[in-house]
């Protein structure tokens, strides 16, 4: 008896064995199938123009479609920045010749706007004449602001060529103090010269601080001086350090979702040319930091672009 039951137990110990050995099979499988659909999810990526109709409506606040990357497909990239949802486009100089081309955008397209302006690492010796014809651009249809504009030292190590670009730099802030028009501020590693200057000489002017790359203590005391932050693709990346503590920290109506295309894609677009449509992921990862809905971010953000820029 004894044995036969030992015997017994050992048979339910086996099936037992085996049952549990078939379920854990059972589990692998369906693991392995899960992995293969998210890697098919995950290939099969819907672009934010073929999302059908949300109602969901941005604006790429930054952006740069004058340039040749955008020679080949301009029209169709603008029409499924429209198909996307993007209402309207802030394009931006960063030379004098770029600048005449986002005018002649902004002239020729209702949803494109333009500043104008030289970017700090193409800073030359500014004459007036040039200022001159800055001031004259801002008079045609749809251009908006002064930019791209600020200080970039990454790029330049050299103190002398750092001097011309603050000078350039401080001469496109009185212009646009002149004019009473907001500007768009790039800034790399120069966050205590921009700073300085933003509380002396530009302490009356205004707009967007684009591609925010500081603290958060810095993003307060730009906030206090009034200004609007802008966030690009890297808000999606595993490494956007600082930025995900600043948008969700920082008042809804001074967040400003951008592209800055072609550059810096979201993902999952990283490292493929950027373009206007693709300002959806960034503000798709901008709302869930902050907890709220697409909707709500969209319609706070476009609300913030609308006011900063006043696009009619
Ligand atoms: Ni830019």
């Amino acid at each position: 008896m004894a044995e036969t039951r030992a015997e017994k137990v050992s048979d339910l110990g086996a099936r037992a064995a085996a049952e549990q050995k078939a379920r854990k099979a059972a589990r692998d499988a369906s693991r392995k199938i899960e992995a293969k659909e998210t890697t098919a999810e995950k290939s099969k990526i819907v672009p934010p123009w073929e999302m059908g109709a949300d109602g969901i409506e941005l604006v790429d606040t930054h952006a740069h479609i004058d340039g040749e990357d955008f020679d080949a497909d301009r029209e169709e990239m603008l029409a499924r920045t429209k198909a996307a949802g993007i209402v309207a486009v802030v394009t931006f100089g960063d030379t004098m010749e770029a600048s005449a081309r986002a005018v002649s955008l902004a002239a020729s397209h209702e949803t494109v706007f333009a500043g104008v302006g030289v970017h700090p690492e193409n800073a030359f010796p500014f004459t007036q004449a040039e200022i001159d014809r800055l001031a004259a651009w801002t008079k045609e249809t749809r251009v908006i602001a002064i930019g791209e504009i600020g200080l970039d030292y990454y790029w330049e190590k050299d103190e002398e060529k750092r001097a011309l670009q603050r000078k350039m730099f401080t001469r496109q802030l009185a212009l646009a103090r002149d004019l009473d028009m907001p500007v768009c501020i790039h800034d790399r590693e120069a966050h205590g010269d921009l700073m300085t200057i933003l509380k002396t000489e530009g302490r009356k002017n205004r707009g967007v601080i684009h591609c925010f790359s500081g603290s958060w203590e810095m993003a307060k005391e730009l906030l206090k001086l009034g200004w609007y932050l802008g966030v690009d693709g890297p808000l999606t990346y595993k490494n956007a350090a600082k930025l995900p503590e600043i948008v969700e920290k920082m008042p809804a109506d001074r967040l400003l979702v951008e592209t800055d295309c072609p550059y810096l894609s979201p993902l999952p677009y990283r490292g493929k040319r950027n373009e206007p449509a693709y300002v959806r992921l960034t503000a798709e990862r901008a709302a869930e930091i902050r907890g709220q809905s697409l909707e709500e971010l969209a319609a706070q953000t476009t609300k913030n672009a609308r006011t900063v820029y006043n696009l009619k």
